[in-house]
């Protein structure tokens, strides 16, 4: 396999450049401050930053209602600045992804205007239309609870549009062959301008079949194909990471049998039941959900996640299971959302107890796949639940105690930063961080740059090794004649445990601790015997620390 795949080791950090830092003064982020904060970034030792939707838009839904695909919103600068950051970025190595929000626009985007101005229009056919109201307009919500429903009557059109998700956000008709062609053109442009590949919103819906008549969209695949295709000729290192949460049975429709599809996708079957093993101190769900999606393509990568800016969606757990996770982590009304998830960020839920939130984080980045963090959990910033669904985690980054957080010389910043109590920027900031060498900020710094050593996560193959107390999860990765093995335990208990390596030869004989300094030898049972404290965690090298001269150049 060629080693060229960048996806299969990155490091990404997904954030919105509206809240990270505002250098035109006028309280919203921009591409100028962002820019200024790449050293940061690079010191941090990311390799890729994921940028949350940034083009001319209402704003209704956090820019993920698009009015012009072709621009920078004017409140996070010009086109201009956006270049000099792709630029930037790609100085120090940092690929760069962004949104690709095409299941809808926005209802004041000019095809959709146009669209229900005149019914010979050509965009009329861009969106989906009854004369009457479907029979199922009420059902298939993204948002129950908020959204009521689907088909909504628009006065001028003098019909029904479908909307998957807010009544403002109009679906694209997606299966015309003129907007799939507007897509590419779409992908094309922000290539041009620096940018190395997608996060594809929604990609279920913009790949399901849309209309009065469907009750059970269908997918279709192809689409997927054709979207890979045209990036790869336009410049052979660009992805596709795709949202879409989906049962384990069709991932393979989404990776493609021969990995002409989708080159990485967000793990939402690995998030949710990796929680439940948080709150229940109790991994066999965890290790199913990671077998079950454990087959890909060999090019095909996971992204694996703790939070991100919307909600904890828990919709895939038992009734049960939920319960549990909302009891541990988001028990009141207010921190729950949509009827399945939580909208809390990752320190408030984890209370704050540094030995679980290291322990999530060394979960994330040991999992096979690739880790997605998202900004200010470095930090262990928290929420503000007094602002509306999911932007109580969208609140902007925390860099000094200076006025407001440092993050604005602005008096009144759009998005308000976190002040006073536990989480505010007063304590919880990156400058007071970088001067603990014991602070999550450097824990994270120091995770990361270990994680890069540790290709075998990445591009090799897993196994978990059984354990008969299911509190503890051992897993073991091997590639290219190298082992690394990683234990966890959910539990606040401390546990002895024993365990073979099952890796092949009498390498499997020593552990070296990557993280510290108690190394461990097999005992004469060739087991090897350690107490892992509450919520512990281990980094091990199987064998040695000659692994790199043991390492084989194929397989
Ligand atoms: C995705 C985004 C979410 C947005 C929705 C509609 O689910 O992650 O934030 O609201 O799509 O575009």
């Amino acid at each position: 396999m060629i080693s060229d795949l960048w996806y299969k080791n990155a490091i990404i950090y997904c954030l919105s450049v509206g809240t990270y830092m505002d250098a035109n003064g006028d309280g919203v982020g921009d591409f100028r401050g962002l820019a200024r904060r790449l050293d940061y970034l690079h010191g941090l030792g990311v390799t890729a930053i994921w940028l949350m939707p940034f083009q001319t838009s209402p704003h209704r839904d956090d820019g993920y209602d698009v009015s012009d695909y072709y621009s920078v919103d004017p409140r996070y600068g010009t086109l201009g600045d956006f270049v000099d950051f792709t630029h930037g970025a790609k100085q120090r190595g940092i690929r760069v992804l962004i949104d690709l929000v095409v299941n809808h626009t926005s209802d004041q985007h000019p095809w959709f205007k146009e669209a229900r101005r005149d019914p010979d229009s050509k965009y009329r056919d861009w969106y989906v239309w009854s004369k009457k109201k479907p029979g199922h307009a009420n059902t298939g919500m993204v948002f129950p609870g908020v959204q009521k429903t689907t088909w909504t009557y628009d006065d001028q059109a003098r019909a029904y549009y479908f909307h998957r998700f807010y009544e403002f956000q109009p679906d694209l008709n997606t299966s015309h062959p003129e907007v799939q062609a507007e897509i590419l053109k779409i992908m094309g442009f922000w290539i041009q301008l620096g940018v190395c590949g997608f996060r594809m919103d929604a990609v279920p819906f913009v790949i399901g079949t849309k209309g009065p008549k469907v009750r059970k969209p269908k997918e279709q695949y192809d689409m997927l194909r054709s979207f890979r295709e045209f990036l790869q000729w336009r410049q052979g290192d660009c992805i596709v990471l795709a949202e879409a949460n989906v049962l384990p049975e069709t991932d393979m429709e989404y990776f493609g049998d021969d990995g002409d599809r989708m080159h990485m996708m967000f793990n939402f079957q690995v998030n949710q039941h990796l929680f439940y093993a948080l709150a229940a101190a109790d991994t066999r769900p965890l290790v199913k959900a990671m077998k079950a999606t454990k087959p890909r393509p060999a090019t095909a990568q996971w992204g694996q996640f703790l939070r991100n800016h919307d909600e904890l969606d828990l919709g895939r757990l038992t009734q049960e299971q939920r319960q549990t996770v909302f009891r541990a982590f988001g028990p009141e009304e207010s921190m729950q959302l949509y009827e399945r998830g939580i909208r809390r960020r990752l320190a408030p839920m984890l209370g704050g107890d540094r030995r679980r939130i290291e322990l999530a984080y060394s979960l994330l980045f040991t999992l096979p796949g690739t880790p997605v963090i998202r900004y200010g959990d470095e930090l262990g910033m928290g929420d503000e639940l007094s602002l509306k669904e999911r932007n109580c985690a969208r609140t902007p980054m925390q860099w000094s105690d200076e006025p407001h957080g440092g993050f604005t010389k602005h008096d009144k910043p759009v998005y308000p930063v976190i002040s006073a109590g536990p989480y505010g920027f007063e304590h919880v900031n990156a400058a007071i961080q970088r001067r603990h060498p014991d602070s999550l900020l450097n824990w994270t710094e120091r995770i990361i740059r270990m994680r890069k050593e540790v290709p075998e996560i990445g591009w090799g193959d897993f196994a978990v090794i059984p354990m008969r107390n299911s509190a503890i999860l051992v897993m073991r990765y091997d590639w290219r004649n190298n082992s690394v093995l990683f234990v966890h335990n959910f539990d606040a208990e401390p546990h002895e445990i024993a365990f073979a390596t099952g890796a092949e030869g009498e390498h499997g004989d020593v552990l070296v601790n990557l993280l510290g300094t108690e190394h461990s030898k097999a005992g004469d049972d060739g087991k090897h015997h350690l107490v892992i404290e509450g919520y512990g965690y281990r980094w091990y090298r199987v064998g040695g620390l000659d692994y790199l001269l043991r390492r084989t150049d194929i397989g």
